[in-house]
């Protein structure tokens, strides 16, 4: 070929990246691993094959973890826990920062694997996730350094137990090994069955930086192992990424064992593009946005939602883009869309396309032969409530529709029932920053997309999962207080007498929904007496139905999270000074249902409600120093609409415990009071009523704690439950909020002391908010 021609054509030679070390290194071992326990490789057990989906060629074999390989691994790692813990900080950062050292030594050899088992382009491998990596652990030496003086009374939750998917193999093994051992926790964590590799690589690096025997174990294997490895009773958290049926799968089998548990599942991100946006920017975003590593990303921007006026344009503009991608051998530099991981994604993805109802246009550009390829696809004309819309297609296929208004944006938007994130393209700032809140999603981008950092937190609401990774909020997912609560104690009401006098009044309270007085849908009451043996009246008997009209009220009512900090302090502080006015009577109806002094449970009421009115203006978010020219926004968002069970042996200060933090953070809440002693929250009824509370943000239904748990937890319009109940139903609500992945806040059969501080604080601000991270690149 000429110089000329080559000026004419101006195509891409081939660049290809050598790979002769990473055979090297797969021929030291043989071709063949076992798991990694206890600081060194096992003999291989049984083995299944890891391909190179690129060509189909087999890397490698590796071991298919059993019950027993899990059983060793844990073994090791409880060994190891206590002494890795009681490391002081700056022990624990050394061993981090050795490691960062050596991902950067090693990432050559570490991109060239992963991009051999993974199929990912070299570029995303060698450019983005490595980089990642290392900055996830450089992060995390520095939390684990500051720790002892930041996070006084906090200790590690023990052995970790880390499952996680293909399509970031090492990036998501930084995620949750990188926080756990700066937390001073040990981990054993299953790969995912086809992308093994390069957590065995890091396994091997682990031994060069000197760390511990026993504090990273990996064992590897299917869904089976890591089936094992959740179920095993001696991991104290799970912390999983991968498909939404899978992590509803481990909610329910986590469910009542007390493990610590946080799901990053998966998502249907929309990519809203107003008409103002820099189209030729929204496009190039948009190949980042679905293209980067064959659109298998969890928060990939697979919806495109592009505004009516412009539609056309932009379509016509992206599908010229599309066609002008290369795909082919991932290990060439020059290629922009690699393979996909297997045969198996690749039939699932065909499949899903192929049934689809829209139109299809393919990237016109030439396919290899051979390898998992699939084609950048762009699907148009599908109906909002279309499969394709809706489902994560985890392939590098786009679906598209157009809106008219900000409005509708949002609507569209948040037409799915997950919430990972999402990416806002306007040049009007002020659009895209009211857009950003209203956008249901753990990370919103504007201007730009898969933007990530170590410092800023990562995760879903919704069936996107729950908990964050990154920054100290990610932190504190494997860390737990050091104070150890005592066991529960059940409070059963007080029986009825053989004989007792009727007052004169039947006093029979009713139910609190959407600011109103309701009778029980049941038409049942129970009677309620005091230890003295006296009727002090009846309450009512909630139902479902109860629940449900309740559930609706508060959802009524979610304008609330738009009031102020300043407005929502001001009625903290009157429903305060309201309870005030009454003590006396609350005192003596306290009195009257335990036998006890009420007065000092009503005056702590009120100073609660003084905490939560302060704290209502002043639980910050945080602005992140993420190495980008601009800026990482953590909002503390509202949870949305919160359910309690609440206290029973703290028949005032429980529920007010639960209620003032949930509204104060902007939530709407329904509550249910001590089931033994409800009649000091139906009192509270004319408090509420005469303190500008908007009607539906706080909604009470008395009645049974173990039967209105399961329809609450099951609840798909309740976004989070919390139980403080002195029956422990802990087991049942992780298992039933397992229908919409709702956060859960149980109190596993132990106490609270509502007097002291465990009853206030940050925790209950933390379970009440939501962090956003919000991304604004800036610059001309
Ligand atoms: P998956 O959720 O089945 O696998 C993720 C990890 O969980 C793997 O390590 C797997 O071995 C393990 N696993 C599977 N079943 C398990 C169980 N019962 N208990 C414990 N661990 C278990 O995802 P898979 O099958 O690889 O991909 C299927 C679909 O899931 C994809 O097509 C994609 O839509 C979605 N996905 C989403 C991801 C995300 O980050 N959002 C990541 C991977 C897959």
């Amino acid at each position: 070929m000429t110089i000329k021609e080559i000026f004419d054509r101006m195509d891409y030679g081939p660049a290809p990246e050598g790979n002769a070390e990473v055979k090297a290194w797969l021929a030291r071992h043989k071709g063949s691993f076992g798991h990694f326990i206890d600081g060194a490789f096992a003999k291989p057990g049984a083995v299944f094959a890891t391909k190179n989906p690129a060509n189909g060629e087999t890397l490698a074999t590796v071991t298919q973890g059993s019950a027993k390989d899990i059983d060793a691994a844990v073994a090791a790692a409880r060994r190891a826990q206590p002494k890795w813990a009681r490391l002081p900080g700056h022990a624990r950062a050394k061993y981090l920062y050795a490691l960062a050292r050596l991902i950067q030594k090693h990432s050559r050899l570490l991109a060239v694997l992963e991009t051999m088992d993974n199929g990912k382009p070299i570029r995303e491998s060698r450019d983005i996730d490595l980089p990642l990596v290392a900055r996830h652990f450089y992060y995390h030496a520095g939390l684990a350094q500051l720790m002892d003086s930041e996070l006084p009374g906090m200790a590690p939750v023990g052995v970790c137990g880390a499952v996680i998917p293909w399509n970031f193999p090492l990036l998501m093994l930084a995620w949750k090994v990188a926080p756990a051992l700066a937390a001073g926790n040990t981990i054993v964590l299953k790969p995912a069955e086809y992308t093994p590799l390069t957590a065995l690589l890091f396994a091997e690096i682990t031994r060069e930086a000197g760390l511990p025997k026993g504090v990273l174990n990996i064992v590897t294997g299917d869904g089976e192992t890591g089936a094992a490895l959740v179920a095993h009773p001696g991991v104290d958290k799970i912390a999983f990424t991968g498909s939404t049926p899978v992590g509803r799968a481990i909610r329910r089998a986590t469910a009542g064992t007390g493990k610590a548990l946080t799901l990053e599942l998966g998502g249907k991100s929309p990519y809203i593009v107003f008409d103002d946006a820099d189209i030729d920017s929204a496009i190039e975003g948009l190949v980042d946005a679905i293209w980067f590593n064959q659109g298998q990303v969890c928060c990939a921007g697979s919806r495109l939602l592009v505004q009516e006026g412009i539609a056309d344009r932009f379509h016509d503009k992206l599908k010229r883009r599309m066609d002008g991608l290369r795909i082919g051998d991932p290990l060439d530099k020059c290629i922009d869309v690699g393979a996909v991981v297997d045969p198996v994604q690749l039939a699932t993805i065909t499949d899903m396309v192929n049934g689809s109802e829209g139109e299809v246009y393919h990237a016109n550009t030439p396919l290899p032969a051979g390898g998992c390829y699939y084609p950048p696809t762009l699907i148009t004309g599908l109906g909002t409530a279309s499969r394709l819309m809706q489902e994560e297609i985890f392939g590098p296929i786009l679906v598209s529709m157009t809106f008219r208004t900000p409005t509708e944006a949002v609507e569209l938007a948040n037409n799915t029932r997950f919430g990972l994130a999402a990416s806002i393209w306007t040049e009007n700032v002020n659009l895209a920053l009211d857009i950003a809140p209203k956008v249901r999603a753990g990370v919103v981008w504007v201007n730009a997309t898969n933007l990530f950092d170590a410092a800023a937190g990562f995760g879903g609401v919704r069936e996107s999962g729950f908990g964050r990774e990154g920054g100290w909020e990610g932190l504190l997912a494997y860390l737990k207080p050091v104070a150890t609560a005592k066991p529960l104690k059940t409070v059963t009401a007080i029986a009825e007498p053989a004989s007792f006098d009727a007052p004169e009044l039947d006093r029979t309270a009713k139910l609190f929904i959407g600011g109103k007085q309701a009778r029980p849908d049941g038409g049942y009451s129970r009677a309620v007496f005091s230890p003295k043996g006296a009727l002090l009246g009846h309450a009512g008997l909630g139902n479902r139905k109860d629940i449900r009209n309740a559930v609706e009220a508060a959802h009524a009512a979610k304008g609330w999270g738009k009031a102020t900090g300043h407005n929502r302090a001001q009625i903290l502080y009157y429903i305060a000074e309201n309870l005030s006015a009454r003590a006396g009577e609350f005192a003596t109806r306290l009195k009257d249902l335990t036998g006890k002094e009420g007065r000092a449970e009503v005056e702590a009421s009120i100073a609660r409600l003084f905490t939560y009115a302060a704290w209502s203006d002043k639980f910050d978010g945080q602005a992140k120093s993420v190495p980008l020219r601009g800026i990482a926004l953590a909002l503390n968002e509202p949870v949305g609409v919160i359910g309690a069970l609440c206290a029973d042996e703290a028949p005032l200060l429980g529920l007010i415990s639960a209620m003032a933090p949930a509204i104060a953070m902007g939530n709407t809440c329904v509550l249910v009071p001590s089931d033994p002693f409800p009649l000091a929250a139906t009192d509270l009824y004319q408090v509420l009523e005469t303190s500008d509370l908007p009607p539906g943000v706080v909604n009470i239904v008395t009645g049974p704690h173990a039967e209105l748990a399961k329809p609450m937890a099951g609840h798909m319009d309740i976004d989070a439950l919390w139980s403080f109940s002195s029956t422990d139903l802990s087991a049942l609500i992780e298992t039933e909020s397992a229908s919409n992945l709702k956060r859960t806040w149980v109190n596993n059969a132990r106490a609270r002391d509502w007097m002291g501080l465990a009853g206030e604080g940050r925790e209950f601000l933390r379970h009440a908010t939501a962090i956003k991270t919000v991304w604004v690149p800036y610059g001309e």
